[in-house]
């Protein structure tokens, strides 16, 4: 039978407390780790290409994708709450919809992870290049960007892209980090957070009193969007989605917390909230003190945020925003990277990946095969591709598997009724078909070229699985790991 092997999630749970991670994390840990995961390229950099699919219209974008993740927040908490152990999306559906489903949704959480890293990696060096320029040692202009994207600097300059190089460099810094041992430091973490903040209500304070109601005129110079087209409102929100996932990265963490149950829900759901009111001011603040149409300056900026400050006077504030960006975005990269090894890290001691996978470094104590492999492919998914195609491509991933969480926590409501849970979703009747709906208009609102490549690596995963993992399954032998 293709959809009966379920792993019990009693086994799920009795792994988990075998191993000795020391709870140390509280409900504030939690919150800033969710907000040290979530602020970062999206809205620093997709704010420009959210502007050039909806124009102002990228206003109700923000709000459409933050609604999606608070409705998927809810139904998260439940289950991160329920089953506290790493391996997020991917453990839950296997106790739920079993190893075929789960299987999907790893290889679906391959394109949220790996592929938002270089995303972010990319963003990142929108920012570094343009200091890099400021101070006199910009690169040339190919080697800022990726093959396909065209670069065009503030004075009218124009180029063609061939290699990302700075994006390709950090990625591969970043893997080495992880594999010497380098984690997310609650400490570290939290200093990156306020400087973060600190650089979004800076923006704030300066762009808000110049906003001038012309800016938002037209409104919606592309409309609303239709499914597949990938622009207007819609089409943006499905890309802005980018700018609030990294909430889901809360439950990776649910290990080394205290008191699960309520920190966890309180993590997940603290961090969206904070981001949706900084991005929501943002984007209101971006809009109307410079405006937003389709094909403006804006919307080819590759530091939108620090090309607005020097554009209505204070090119020194600017300076420093783009700096806070350059230092914090790093973690953004880290945890997306460090994400990725843990879940195929649970998944080759499922017997599902390769076991050079599960192996652990000697020395260093981390899965440095993972990394690496991991690590590699970032950096040249950074080197090559353009932000926008890499952060569509890793939403159509992260909207597949947060689709599949919200019909696994319903069908586990029907099926284990009795079973404890610390946290329910309230109106779960209400509240998960809504998220289900959310999730798949966004995924429709994506351009067609993104929807067909998670569709051929959906199949790709599918032969994968049939031509090699399901025999593999350490589930279907009977060893309990
Ligand atoms: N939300 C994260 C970012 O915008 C992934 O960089």
């Amino acid at each position: 039978m293709l959809f009966d092997r379920v792993k019990p999630l009693d086994q799920i749970l009795e792994t988990a407390s075998k191993r000795s991670l020391t709870r140390q994390l509280g409900a504030f840990d939690l919150t800033m780790l969710g907000i040290g995961a979530i602020i970062g390229t999206g809205i620093f950099v997709l704010t420009a290409v959210a502007a050039n699919k909806a124009g102002p219209g990228m206003m109700y974008s923000f709000i459409i994708a933050g609604i999606v993740c608070a409705l998927t927040a809810l139904i998260y908490s439940e289950i991160a709450a329920m089953v506290p152990v790493a391996g997020s999306a991917y453990t839950y559906s296997y106790a739920v919809l079993g190893e075929l489903i789960a299987w999907m949704v790893g290889w679906a959480l391959i394109l949220e992870y790996a592929v938002a890293a270089g995303a972010v990696a990319v963003g990142w060096s929108g920012y570094a290049n343009g200091f890099l320029r400021e101070i006199g040692f910009g690169l040339p202009l190919a080697l800022t960007a990726g093959p396909g994207d065209t670069i065009k600097l503030a004075d009218g300059t124009t180029a063609q892209g061939s290699f990302n190089l700075i994006a390709c460099l950090i990625s591969l810094l970043i893997t080495w980090l992880l594999v010497i041992g380098t984690s997310k430091s609650a400490k570290v973490t939290a200093i990156l957070v306020v400087i973060k903040v600190i650089a979004l209500i800076a923006f704030i304070a300066l762009a808000l009193p110049a906003v001038d109601g012309k800016h938002f005129e037209p409104m919606l110079p592309n409309g609303w969007g239709t499914p597949l087209s990938g622009v207007g409102v819609l089409g943006a929100a499905a890309s802005i989605f980018f700018a609030y996932v990294g909430f889901d990265a809360v439950s990776t963490a649910a290990e080394e917390t205290k008191n699960p149950n309520r920190n966890i829900p309180i993590g997940l759901i603290g961090s969206l909230l904070v981001c949706t009111v900084f991005y929501l001011l943002v984007a209101y603040a971006a809009i109307g003190s410079t405006g937003a149409q389709p094909g403006g300056e804006l919307s080819h900026s590759k530091e939108p945020l620090a090309y607005i400050l020097r554009n209505l006077g204070y090119p020194q504030i600017g300076n420093w925003v783009a700096a806070a960006a350059i230092i914090a975005l790093p973690s953004v990269i880290l945890m997306m990277i460090f994400g990725q090894t843990r879940i195929l890290f649970t998944m080759a001691r499922d017997g599902l990946m390769p076991q050079e996978f599960a192996s652990v470094h000697p020395k260093f104590h981390t899965p440095h095969v993972v990394t690496i492999v991991t690590g590699v492919a970032v950096s040249l998914f950074a080197a090559m591709f353009p932000v926008d195609a890499l952060a569509d491509i890793s939403n159509s991933g992260t909207l597949f598997a947060f689709f599949v969480v919200a019909i696994g926590v319903m069908i586990l409501r029907v099926q284990q009724p009795n079973r404890p849970r610390p946290f329910r979703t309230p109106l779960v009747w209400l509240v998960g078909p809504a998220a289900v709906a959310g999730c798949a208009l966004l995924f429709v609102s994506l351009g067609w070229y993104t929807i067909k490549l998670f569709l051929i690596w959906a199949v790709i995963g599918l032969v994968v699985y049939f031509a090699y993992a399901r025999s593999r399954s350490v589930l279907a032998h009977g060893e309990r790991k």
